[in-house]
């Protein structure tokens, strides 16, 4: 019996990476899991892995910046599966530290305008 029957579960980013990790844990204890990405190629790739594993998993394009593929991707859960239980927010991008440090930088210039 595993910690997650009976459950579904929505993982964004599932198409690589942790979101992917996440998603064959959770099907694994018994969760029934969306697989939300961008890039279909991986999202596929995630849930027939799942499903040849014996598992039970959807994948649904979803940009998760996009508000509209969010609630279509849950609009596409519920349909299937009647429910929604857990939401990982997986799905993000890794700034480089320049990046970061540009950001602080900016952040100090407009607290010392203040
Ligand atoms: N890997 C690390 O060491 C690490 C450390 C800290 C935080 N994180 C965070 O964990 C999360 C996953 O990291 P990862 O290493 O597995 O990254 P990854 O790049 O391997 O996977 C990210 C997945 O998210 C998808 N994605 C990107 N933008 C998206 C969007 N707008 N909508 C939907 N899907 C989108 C990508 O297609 C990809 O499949 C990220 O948010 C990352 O910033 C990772």
């Amino acid at each position: 019996m595993g910690k997650l029957d009976g459950r579904v579960s929505m993982v964004t980013g599932a198409g690589s990476g942790i979101g992917r990790a996440i998603a064959l844990l959770f099907a694994s204890e018994g969760s029934k899991v969306v697989v939300t990405d961008v890039n279909d190629k991986g999202g596929e790739e995630t849930a027939n892995m799942i499903r040849g594993n014996g598992g039970d998993a959807l994948f649904v394009h979803a940009d998760v910046s996009r508000a509209s593929d969010c609630e279509n991707a849950i609009r596409e859960a519920v349909k299937r599966y009647g429910q929604l239980d857990i939401l990982v927010n997986n799905a993000g991008i890794d700034l480089p530290r320049a990046s970061l440090r540009l950001i602080f930088l900016r952040m100090s210039s407009i607290r010392s305008l203040a």
